[in-house]
């Protein structure tokens, strides 16, 4: 039989050649392409044809089955991003840097659904036994019916669980597993791959779930072939500055929940602890109102969480002048400075400018706009905010206001936490509590006269 042709494929992006190359094409990553093992080949020059397969057995949308009962671990930050507790028989993927805590999470997670009666099961490819029970014993955990194996062969992997039958099984690391079929490293991108679906294949086939690990590349993309992303039913990133307590577990992908749920935990010295009331957290560190902070009333998934937004603004001796942006998106930023400056002839040019969302909390929600304006703002003008005022919408690129969703939740979460202040754009369909002050403004301009004057 012909030999397949090879194939390489891109280790950052994913991108298929027909031909090495030092260069991808696609992501413009240097030396990142290997080549592709194949997989099993399928019947090579014969078409499907004329021969007949089996009819399909259709059903209808509306069926009589209950949906499938999920299991809660007990850890309600954890279960809340999942969507609710764990499905059975679904794939999950956990991405974080390196020492951000995915194994001591995953570790905590098992253990609490072993404790709850789930048959568990824990296989690290990273650490020894040892070093995992010492964690776990330091966790407080030693009790937890948890059963733990230290392998990275996926074939003896997938035997043991096929004997062992798990509820739930957590695979630390997936880049460490070596499918002895495939003749690659392990971590290469067809090594990640038919492992990842393997074991995929088998938590759908026997109803285990799995959590599989999984490392981030420098740019905080999960390292391998984007597939891995599709093949599984959540994707889960566990993120946090370094030098912050704080670690936030978010959603970006989940079949059975809605996605860019949030879950905030704090890193202590008995491991993982839950935040139940991250506002509360985040604002806790901030002092009395300074120039340059401006708090937003963001919602993260299905809850408000309040924010604070820093800004510094001062001259600068570059001839580009820096824009360093932490938490922000950058090109959101670039954005509000353009329309700062075309819009209401406040230029920030031979200015440096520095901004930072308080606590490690990373903002992406468009509603967060008018917070950070009015951060660069306040910096700039060197005038504080009220110390009561929270502030959300989003900005067009015409210096318009424009409403954002969940108004009436971000206004019930800021008085709950003390604020007696609010400043939203024009069109924002909700009504503040009894003792709070809403401002409905229509555009930046006047935003800008009413907080800092005529300018
Ligand atoms: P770890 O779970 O090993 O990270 P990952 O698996 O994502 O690489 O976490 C390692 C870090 O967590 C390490 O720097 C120490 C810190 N840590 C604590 O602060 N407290 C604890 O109780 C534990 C177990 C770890
Ligand atoms: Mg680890």
């Amino acid at each position: 039989m012909a030999k397949s042709p090879a194939s390489f494929s891109c280790s950052q992006c994913g991108a298929v050649h027909p031909k090495w190359a030092g260069r991808c094409d696609a992501c413009g990553g240097w030396n990142t392409l290997a080549e592709d093992a194949p997989l099993a080949t399928g019947p090579g020059s014969r078409t499907l044809g004329g021969a007949r397969g089996r009819r399909i057995a259709l059903s209808s949308l509306a069926t009589e089955e209950a949906p499938p009962p999920r299991a809660g671990s007990g850890m309600e930050e954890f279960d809340r991003v999942l969507g609710g507790g764990l499905v059975p028989a679904s794939a999950i993927l956990l991405a974080g840097d390196p020492g951000i805590g995915k194994s001591t999470l995953l570790l905590q997670v098992a253990a609490s659904f072993a404790r709850r009666g789930l048959g568990c099961l824990y296989i690290s490819g990273e650490e020894a036994p040892a070093q995992v029970r010492m964690r776990a014993s330091r966790l407080g955990l030693s009790d937890a019916p948890l059963r733990l194996g230290a392998e990275t062969s996926l074939r003896d992997i997938l035997t043991t669980l096929d004997a062992e039958r798990p509820d739930l099984a957590v695979i630390d690391s997936i880049q460490t597993l070596w499918a002895d079929m495939v003749d690659a490293a392990p971590g290469s991108v067809s090594q990640v791959r038919s492992a990842c679906h393997e074991l995929v294949s088998f938590a759908k086939k026997r109803g285990t779930s799995v959590i599989l690990v999984g490392h981030v590349t420098k740019e905080g993309q999960i390292a391998g072939p984007r597939v891995v992303e599709h093949m599984v039913d959540t994707v889960l990133y566990f993120e946090g500055e370094r030098g912050h307590q704080f670690r936030i577990l978010r959603a970006v992908k989940n079949r059975f929940g809605p996605a860019d749920e949030i879950g905030v935990f704090e890193m202590t010295g008995a491991g993982l602890a839950e935040v139940p009331n991250p506002s509360a957290l985040f604002l806790s560190e901030r002092g009395q109102s300074a120039p340059g902070s401006a708090v937003f009333a963001g919602i993260e998934g299905s809850r408000p969480v309040l924010t604070e937004i820093q800004a510094l603004v001062a001259p600068s001796t570059l001839a580009t002048p820096r824009r360093t942006v932490v938490g922000l998106d950058p090109g959101r930023v670039s954005t509000i400075l353009a329309v700062l400056e075309s819009r209401c002839a406040i230029p920030f040019t031979g200015l440096d400018v520095f901004l930072n969302v308080a606590g490690g909390m990373r903002v992406i929600e468009p509603a967060a706009d008018l917070a950070l304006a009015a951060a660069l703002l306040s910096a700039r003008e060197d005038v504080a905010l009220p110390a009561d005022m929270v502030i959300f919408g989003e900005i067009s690129l015409s210096g318009a206001l424009r409403p954002v969703g969940q108004a009436e939740n971000r206004l019930k979460e800021a008085q709950k936490l003390g604020f007696s202040q609010a400043v939203a754009p024009e069109r924002t369909k909700a009504e503040p509590g009894e003792g709070m002050r809403l401002r409905k403004l229509p555009d930046l301009v006047t935003f800008v006269g009413e907080m800092f004057g005529a300018g």
